[in-house]
């Protein structure tokens, strides 16, 4: 089918006057949409849930939640009253105060939620932690933060090395049956208990909201503060990227242990007071397509290797379902590739439009909007109000096609405000001109779509989710049998890239299969299993700079079968 053949979507928010809002736009008419730009009164979680449980959309359902135990739904209101619940507890028994950092370590279910919202309230700041993180992950995390109170379950605490972060003054689980014991809690009991009224911690607009790790190239993970202000793009990107309307069921399908499962799992669907729709569970093809139907989901967000694999699973499957509720496919995350789009075409008779953005924007920056002709293989055009370029390594602007740093002009609302404890950390992404440099590379043609082209680092992207390399070499020297160690990213056909490790044994250790295996489950059980090497390949010895740093890039080029490029800084 061709593209053409396709209707594109009409709507409230359509641009179709791209180019002239473009030009236009102003973020101060979005400030008018909240009750702050009239009460002064600022906090997210007030305008993502109490607003609305104050006005008509009282008993609308805001969250239809299903795993494989349980099926419920949530109205604004009960979400008001719960999350005020939530608050109470943390506040009453675990002492939060306004910029504490608050961390919530489960998987999902309706209760994270509350927890999270409820958090917000009292004014603290959330740290969402990705349920299939380890020990060594969750320590990164909490030590750096300085974590006061964490919220998880009986299951995950074991991974949670208590004794070894003096600053969590509290830990509240969720679950039936809690043995409460000096500064555990049972916070599904005291939830209950709750009182349903608490008085919102009002804050102001750069005052933090959320902390999100996230990898670089180097280094242990950072953590990424988002402020409130944030909500102003979470909720006019809902707007004009989601397309979110009055009627519309939406799905998400990311972890709030990512951004995309916040900024759109969360504040941007209810910030517009939309109908959220969160499946809890792991990934089964016919169970996607089973929620889509039964729920009639409208506005379905997901991410490129979701759709390989769905892909993969056949398109008998498909037809299996009505899907015909379906009115607005999106992509974040990875390149989409345009065999991708040609297949949902097929099998959706939508297109999926893909979007640009990372955990340090906060929210979409570059995006094909509903209303707009998509470019398969675009990423699309900037959002109006923001300024993204090409830039050469010095900060100046690039003509049309030519090749370089994908950058934003400073001071977009939902841009990050620093990195936790490490404020130099913060101005490295910076460049002369006021250019944030994304690291990725891109390039833009003449009609102003941008079109990806790679990292500039050695950041790992393998389904969707952002590995270090740093972090898990530094995994596998703790090993007894490795000497030395150096990760890559491999291309892969449905998930983007696998992890794949080049790794010198120490003497007296022989390469087997079994040592593979235990090498696997050791960044595995060390880690997170997206961390752990599909791959691992045995080398006497690995390309080294004269001051010690592995050259991932030679291994990239043995790898590829690429010319290695200048070696002039590598050991004899
Ligand atoms: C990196 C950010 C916030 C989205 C979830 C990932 C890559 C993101 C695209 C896209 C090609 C993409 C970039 C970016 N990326 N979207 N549409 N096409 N690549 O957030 O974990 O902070 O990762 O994801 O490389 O820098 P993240």
């Amino acid at each position: 089918m061709k593209l053409e053949a396709l209707p594109v979507i009409k709507g409230e928010y359509n641009l179709q006057n791209y180019d002239e809002k473009y030009k236009q736009f102003d973020w101060v008419e979005t400030e008018k949409e909240f009750s702050w730009s009239k009460t002064g009164k600022i906090n997210l979680a007030y305008e993502a849930i109490d607003r609305h449980a104050e006005s008509d959309r009282k008993d609308k359902a805001a969250l239809l939640y299903k795993d494989d135990n349980r099926d419920e739904t949530y109205t604004f209101d009960e979400m008001k009253n719960l999350s005020n619940q939530a608050a109470n507890v943390l506040k009453n028994f675990g002492e939060v105060e306004k910029g504490d950092r608050v961390f919530i370590f489960m998987p999902r279910s309706p209760e994270l939620y509350m927890a999270l919202l409820g958090t917000i309230k009292t004014g603290a700041i959330v740290g969402p932690l990705f349920e299939a993180f380890m020990e060594g992950a969750v320590r990164d995390r909490l030590e750096d933060s300085g974590a006061k109170v964490l919220i998880t379950t009986p299951e995950l605490l074991p991974r949670v090395p208590v004794s070894d972060l003096p600053e969590l003054k509290h830990i509240f689980l969720v679950g039936d049956n809690i043995e409460e014991k000096d500064n555990l809690h049972d916070f599904s009991a005291k939830l209950k208990q709750a009182d349903t009224a608490f008085s919102i911690e009002w804050v102001n607009r750069e005052d933090g909201l959320i902390l999100h790790y996230t990898s670089g190239s180097t280094g242990k993970p950072k953590g990424v503060l988002h402020v409130h202000n944030a909500m102003i793009q979470h909720y006019q990107s809902a707007k004009w990227v989601l397309d979110l309307k009055e009627n519309d069921i939406y799905w998400c399908t990311a972890d709030p242990g990512w951004v995309t499962g916040t900024s759109y799992g969360i504040f941007g669907p209810w910030l517009t007071g939309t109908t959220n729709v969160i499946v809890g569970g792991r990934f089964k093809p016919e169970s996607w397509y089973k929620t889509i139907q039964d729920y009639g989901v409208t506005v379905w967000y997901s991410a490129p290797t979701a759709f390989r694999m769905l892909m993969g699973a056949g398109d008998e499957i498909v037809e299996k379902y009505n899907l015909s509720s379906l009115r607005h496919v999106l992509s974040v995350g990875e390149p989409l590739n345009p065999e991708v789009v040609r297949w949902g075409m097929k099998v959706f008779n939508k297109r999926i439009h893909d979007n640009w953005w990372m955990t340090e924007t906060g929210a979409q920056i570059i995006s094909n909007y509903a209303c707009m002709e998509i470019k398969p293989g675009s990423m699309g055009k900037p959002l109006p109000g923001i300024v993204a370029a090409i830039v050469d390594d010095q900060g100046n602007e690039l003509p049309p096609h030519r090749m370089g740093n994908l950058a934003i002009k400073k001071g977009w609302p939902s841009m990050m405000h620093t990195i936790w404890n490490n404020q130099a950390k913060y101005e490295s992404y910076f460049m002369p001109g006021g250019w944030y440099v994304s690291g990725d590379s891109a390039y833009m043609d003449e009609e102003g779509y941008f079109w990806f082209q790679g990292r500039v680092d050695d950041v790992i992207m393998t389904s969707g989710e952002r590995v270090g390399p740093f972090e898990v070499e530094s995994k596998l020297v703790e090993h007894p049998a490795i000497a030395e160690a150096g990760v890559i990213g491999k291309p892969d056909p449905v998930r983007g890239e696998i992890i794949k490790a080049f790794i010198a044994l120490r003497d007296g250790y022989e390469p087997t299969e079994e040592l593979i295996e235990e090498i696997r489950q050791f960044v595995k059980q060390g880690l997170a299993a997206h961390a752990a090497p599909r791959e691992i390949e045995f080398r006497d010895k690995l390309p080294k700079t004269r001051s010690g740093k592995i050259m991932r890039r030679v291994l990239k080029a043995w790898e590829l079968d690429l010319p290695t490029g200048d070696l002039s800084t590598m050991e004899d």
